[in-house]
């Protein structure tokens, strides 16, 4: 058994390149609301009059207010990271180099956690995008109608630096070229419904093992070689302790 585990985390230990994608799942058990679940934010607020450009041209007062109160809310103290996101941050610093983490949560878990291999793709609440230089700053207040942008001064021309419907996703290339060369992919906490990152799966299977780590089986979950559902919180160690055992 000894041999076998040694032989097994020897090839563990072989370039691994693992990426793992991560959606408001893993993030519920802190406190945050999903999007689509029956208590999430879609259920609350209409996509098309707060997460599209023409949302924000149409009303702008009412597209900040409602990014200025998911950030207050991410302000709050008592909304911290969870088992889940600590296991990935430990998942990368006993793999160092190998382990990519693409996120579609725009909250800042994930690093409080540790992780600092890290690809917001839908951008960050905690940063602001200046539409005079398109520089993104960080930002933990509301944005203002009249706050200056840290980068070139410009005042009235902040937006949420995160990415809307209909808006290209960031750092594509990245994660074109980390998907191309894993041989691991692990998909937490997202119910397949929004692309690129619905489609990531599909385009790794028969190359890489394909792992869902979810709340219930999503959309995608019939193109997954394994999966574990439960509460990330639960499922998310569980499969990071496996990993690190050589399984
Ligand atoms: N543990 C694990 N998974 C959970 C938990 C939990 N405690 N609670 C809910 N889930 C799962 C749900 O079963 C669902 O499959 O998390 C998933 C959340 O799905 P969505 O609400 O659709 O969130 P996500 O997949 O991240 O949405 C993708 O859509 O609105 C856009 O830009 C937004 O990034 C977001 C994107």
């Amino acid at each position: 058994a000894v041999l076998h585990a040694a032989a097994a985390r020897a090839d563990l230990l072989m370039a691994r390149r693992i990426v793992v994608l991560t959606g408001a799942g893993i993030s519920r058990e802190s406190g945050l609301a999903t999007f689509r679940d029956a208590d999430g934010i879609w259920a609350q607020v209409r996509i098309e009059d707060v997460a599209t450009p023409d949302a924000f041209a149409r009303d702008p007062a009412r597209v900040q207010g409602f990014y200025n109160a998911r950030r207050a809310q991410l302000r709050d103290p008592a909304i911290a990271p969870n088992a889940a996101h600590l296991a990935l941050a430990r998942l990368e610093r006993e793999h160092p180099g190998e382990v990519l983490l693409v996120t579609q949560n725009v909250d800042d878990l994930h690093e409080r956690a540790g992780s600092t291999r890290l690809i917001h793709m839908h951008g960050e609440l905690m940063k602001a995008r200046c539409m005079s230089c398109h520089g993104a700053s960080p930002w933990r207040a509301d944005i203002a109608p009249d706050s200056a942008c840290p980068a070139c001064d410009a005042r009235g021309r902040l937006r949420p630096h995160v990415v809307w419907f209909g808006e290209m996703p960031l750092a594509m290339e990245e994660i074109g070229a980390a998907l191309e060369a894993c041989d691991l992919f692990v998909s937490i906490g997202t119910s397949g419904n929004v692309y690129p990152a619905a489609g990531f799966v599909a385009e790794v299977r028969g190359r890489a093992r394909t792992v869902e780590l979810n709340l219930e089986p999503s959309e995608g979950a019939s193109l997954f070689d394994e999966a574990m559902h439960g509460p990330a919180t639960q499922v998310v160690p569980a499969f990071v302790d496996a990993l690190l055992r050589g399984a």
